[in-house]
């Protein structure tokens, strides 16, 4: 089985079979990081290098151990620490590094379209990390992995994103891949950090969290992404707790225990409470853990799929 796309750049134009695709592949690598010994020889003729033109924990050590669990062999490079920080430019950075012969590039980048970019300029087959306020397609598929795992499908689960929508790529690769499985999305928050037309996306939008909460199986709460923020978008972290923060207090008042999500890192008592993510209801931590899945599923599908 392979995917339509060679790369992995974002889920606008994902089909629903290669969503599907790769929530059955990372199944069953989930089930190798059980193992005593948790590593295959699958994609051992694999190189890969993680570019990071952006801060990130999570999202490269996910990475990073995805790739060593197949062991793949593995190059890290940090912008800080390269020749970009002595004016070379992207493409010719990346094609220096294509001349070591590598097969895969990972990368996150503060510019929207950057690993677009990359992939109309180099052979090697790229995975988008990140890209500024615009993708990030492997954190929405370990969120729907995550509720699948929940749920078993979902179709027709109402899950609504919280928070900081407008500079969020994780809502936007939510809101796309999710409508395309036939869940019914909503987003809530501000209107200052709300996208305008955001309802051309096909989501339903709140104002009031308390009504989104009544309406949702899932709440996915975004960090306010402070680094993207002109000043002013809301008059302060604690005027926005008061009125956005998800509480338990706030929970206990919908029909039915609400499942709740957080790509990391959280703001605790800003967007979340630490009652509310510690909670016997927040699967923030299987996240965690099926971001590996995912991205080894990823991997292995985009470098031809043979077990
Ligand atoms: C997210 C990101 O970087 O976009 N985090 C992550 O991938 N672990 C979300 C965020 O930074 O808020």
């Amino acid at each position: 089985m392979a995917l339509r796309s060679a790369h992995l750049l974002g889920l606008r134009e994902m089909p629903a079979e290669d969503i599907t695709a790769i929530l059955d592949a990372a199944v069953a690598f989930k089930e190798i990081l059980h193992r005593p010994i948790p590593k295959v020889p699958t994609l051992r003729h694999v190189t890969v290098v993680n570019a990071f033109f952006e801060s990130s924990t999570r999202t490269r050590i996910s990475f990073e151990l995805a790739e060593k669990r197949l062991s793949a062999d593995v190059v890290n490079f940090s912008a800080s620490t390269s020749s970009v920080s002595k004016g070379e430019t992207l493409i010719d950075t990346i094609r220096n590094l294509e001349a070591m012969k590598i097969d895969l590039v990972v990368m996150r980048h503060p510019l929207p379209g950057a690993p677009h970019l990359l992939a109309k300029h180099c052979d090697s087959k790229v995975i988008n990390a990140g890209d500024g306020p615009h993708e990030h397609p492997t954190q929405a598929l370990l969120d729907m992995m995550t509720l699948r795992d929940k749920y078993g499908e979902l179709n027709k689960l109402r899950v609504t994103l919280i928070g900081d929508i407008a500079h969020s790529r994780v809502a936007l690769s939510n809101i796309l891949g999710l409508t395309t499985m036939g869940a019914k999305v909503a987003v809530c928050g501000p209107p200052t950090l709300l996208p305008r037309n955001v309802e051309d996306l096909g989501v339903t939008v709140y104002y009031d969290l308390d009504e989104a909460i009544a309406k949702s199986d899932v709440l996915n709460v975004l960090r306010i992404q402070l680094e993207r923020q002109d000043a002013g978008l809301f008059p302060s972290l604690r005027e926005y707790h008061a009125t956005y923060g998800v509480t338990s207090e706030r929970l206990a008042a919908a029909p039915k225990p609400l499942t709740i999500l957080h790509p990391g890192p959280v703001n605790r008592g800003v967007e979340l409470d630490a009652d509310v993510a510690d909670g016997p209801h927040s699967v923030i931590l299987q996240q965690v853990t099926n971001g590996v899945a995912v991205r080894m599923a990823i991997l292995f599908l985009l470098a031809g799929g043979e077990k």
